[in-house]
């Protein structure tokens, strides 16, 4: 019987989900992740145990299978919280497959908030984005920016599971959560053991990028050269990975410690900084001296032009910030793309 605080990952095998692993290892958690390897690989399982010293386990497990979700909350005891991942994520397929997005992100929220309460497990922290935002002119954007039109039913996905745990926490007193709005997370673990690995062609840019200088696609297509940028191409906010994984720790402490000020809080988790896509790659040519062979093509439905967040919330009552600049990130994720594809 083990007396360690216990954390169940979901989607934990995902990129943010096994570098959080790894960060709550350091900070003496064992985890217990739950995935059902629809866009992950086993293989991270065995990387995220070599860099852990806690025990990691594994329930490999679709959270759409109520029954099943509850099992596992059933066989492990000593979980003191529970960090939602899993979801599909990808903006720009989402609004080519809606109903997948919505039956996967929904059912699987409701099912977990379900084990929460069956077994009173007090703290949550959700996977939000700032895809919440949607279009909105406001910019940087804060936490009480309101939510703005999303024409992702990836970002609607997150604008309704953020309003279910507003009532979920008021309904329910010993409920506690922390909404983490994720910008767009890049990078890779400085061990290049474990980084970005989409399934199939990459739907985001940093991995589109990496892949192509790997050579395994032949060019990069940037979506759109003619937006009201000062280079014409999309602005994001951009934030390492292991930053990132650092705020689901502090996160999950503040609420260990009961220092929430509310039951359902909310924190904008990116580096302040935007950055246009043509400044990614000069990011990346600038940090691993390689050059990226693309070409401008036309804007991809369900983008937006800008966004970028103000982190005074999350710097001054999260008391976390971002330790790592744009270079960092491109040349962690060229150096993890390395190791993957066995290129010196
Ligand atoms: C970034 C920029 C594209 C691919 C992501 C996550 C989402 C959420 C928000 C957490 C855009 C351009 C991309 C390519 C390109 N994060 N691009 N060519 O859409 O901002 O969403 O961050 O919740 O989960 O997916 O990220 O990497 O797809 O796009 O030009 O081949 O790069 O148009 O401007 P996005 P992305």
């Amino acid at each position: 019987m083990s007396t360690k605080q216990r954390v169940i990952l979901t989607g934990g095998l995902g990129f943010i989900g096994s570098h959080t692993a790894v960060e709550l290892s350091k900070k003496g958690f064992e985890t217990i992740i739950i995935d059902n390897l629809d866009n992950s690989d086993a293989k991270v399982l065995d990387a995220v145990r070599e860099l852990c010293d806690q025990e990691v386990y594994f329930e490999e497990t679709d959270l759409k299978d109520k029954l099943a979700t509850e099992m596992i909350f059933e066989k492990y005891d000593n979980i003191c919280g529970i960090i939602h991942f899993a979801a599909h994520k990808a903006v720009g397929e989402s609004m080519t497959q809606p109903l997948k997005y919505f039956d996967n992100n929904f059912n699987s929220l409701i099912n977990i908030l379900s084990a929460q309460l069956k077994f009173d497990i007090p703290n949550l922290i959700f996977s939000s984005s700032c895809t919440v935002y949607g279009e909105t002119e406001i910019l940087p954007v804060t936490e009480e920016t309101p939510f703005g039109y999303t024409f992702s039913p990836y970002g609607y996905t997150k604008q309704v599971g953020e309003c279910m745990l507003d009532h979920f926490t008021h309904a329910n007193k010993n409920c506690n959560v922390i909404s983490l709005r994720y910008f767009n997370p890049i990078g890779a673990h400085p061990s290049a053991k474990i980084g970005e690995l989409p399934s199939g062609k990459p739907e985001n840019l940093m991995p589109f990028i990496t892949q192509t200088v790997a050579g395994i696609r032949d060019e990069l297509s940037v979506f759109g050269g003619d937006y009201d940028t000062r280079d014409g191409t999309a602005i994001r906010d951009y934030i390492y990975v292991v930053d990132l994984a650092e705020a689901h720790v502090i996160s999950l402490q503040r609420l260990l410690d009961k220092k929430n000020e509310h039951r359902h809080e909310r924190f904008n988790i990116g580096s302040g900084n935007g950055y246009t896509v043509l400044e990614v790659i000069q990011s990346f040519e600038r940090s691993t001296g390689l050059k990226v062979n693309y070409k401008i093509v036309d804007r991809r439905p369900g983008d937006t032009e800008a966004i970028y967040a103000d982190t005074q919330r999350s710097r001054n009552v999260l008391n976390w910030q971002p330790k790592h600049g744009i270079d960092d990130m491109t040349r962690t994720a060229w150096e993890w793309e390395k190791k993957l594809r066995g290129i010196n």
